[in-house]
């Protein structure tokens, strides 16, 4: 192992896994050439458009920014865990159900932070919704049905819940 590579170990998607990484690598990189997972995509390259967003130990950040290192001993969740098991999500149902996107470019990021808003604030308002995912941007500016997504979720994640 030359000076500027690493070995990293951290939970990926509920695995343990472990890549010998660049020092310079970023999540983005990391996830797309070692792991061949591709739903975080960078777009603006600088922390500005949420395309890249993954969840480290809980908290959004920017895969196009994010240093691979800083993974190291951490959990880390893509939109890839979100239909584990063979289903979709709920939050994923809704955005199909809703027609929340159009190139879909923007959606794996919008799907992991509205995840993240349930999870916290299981029946979020519309100011909420749009506070919450305002670090996200969508050219195809299908914000309306995005928003109506995840009130849609909400409430379906809420009606399961009390019917179990
Ligand atoms: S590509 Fe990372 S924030 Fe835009
Ligand atoms: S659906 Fe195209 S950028 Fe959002």
């Amino acid at each position: 192992m030359s000076s500027n590579t690493m070995q990293i170990n951290f939970v990926l998607n509920h695995e343990k896994v472990q890549a010998v990484i660049e020092t310079h690598h970023t999540v983005l990189d990391v996830l797309r050439n070692t792991f061949s997972l591709y739903g975080a995509r960078e777009s603006c390259g600088q922390g500005l458009c949420g395309c890249c967003t993954v969840i480290v130990d809980g908290k959004s950040v920017s895969g196009c920014l994010y240093l691979a290192a800083a993974l190291d001993g951490c959990t880390v969740q893509t939109v890839e865990s979100l239909d584990a098991g063979g289903s979709l999500h709920p939050i994923q149902q809704a955005f199909i159900d809703c027609g929340a996107f159009q190139c879909g470019f923007c959606t794996s990021g919008f799907l992991l932070m509205s995840k993240q808003l349930l999870e916290s604030n299981p029946d979020p308002s519309e100011a909420e919704i749009r506070n919450h995912l305002s670090g996200n941007l969508c050219r195809c500016a299908a914000y309306p049905e995005i928003i109506q997504a995840v009130r849609l979720a909400a409430s379906r994640i809420n009606t399961a819940q009390q019917e179990a």
